[in-house]
C-alpha cells in the first residue's frame, strides 16, 4: 500500500488515502473525491487530470512519455515537477506519495 497525500491549491488541507500497487493516481483521486475531473479518462486527450508532484517523490516516478509531456503543454500552471494522473500507477515501493491539486482544476461539481 502506498500513502497518497493530496494538497489542496491553496496548500490549506491535506487528504490522505492508502492505495494498492497497480492503482492509477487518477483513480484514487477521484475515488478520494479529490477535485480532478479527468476528462479523458486517460486516453492522452485533455489534461484535466495535472498534478504537481512532490519534489522527492517526482524523481522516483518512471519518466513521462513524449505524449505526456505534449498533453502538459496544454495544463494551466505546470511546473517542472508536473504530472498527468492518469498516467501514474502506484509501485509498491513506494511509501507515500504527495501530489498538490494545481489552482484551476475543478470537476464536475465546481469544487
Ligand atoms: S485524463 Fe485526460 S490526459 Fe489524463
Amino acid at each position: 500500500m502506498t500513502l497518497v497525500r493530496f494538497i489542496s491549491a491553496d496548500g490549506n488541507r491535506i487528504d490522505e488515502v492508502e492505495a494498492p500497487a497497480g492503482e492509477r493516481l487518477l483513480d484514487v483521486a477521484q475515488n478520494a473525491g479529490q477535485p480532478l475531473e479527468g476528462t479523458c479518462e486517460g486516453q492522452m486527450a485533455c489534461s484535466t487530470c495535472h498534478v504537481i508532484v512532490d519534489a522527492g517523490d517526482f524523481a522516483r516516478l518512471p519518466r513521462a512519455s513524449e505524449e505526456e509531456e505534449d498533453m502538459l503543454d496544454l495544463a494551466s500552471h505546470v511546473t517542472r515537477h508536473s504530472r498527468l494522473a492518469c498516467q501514474i500507477w502506484l509501485d509498491a515501493a513506494w511509501e507515500t506519495l504527495t501530489v498538490r491539486i494545481p489552482a484551476g482544476v475543478h470537476n464536475m461539481q465546481g469544487r
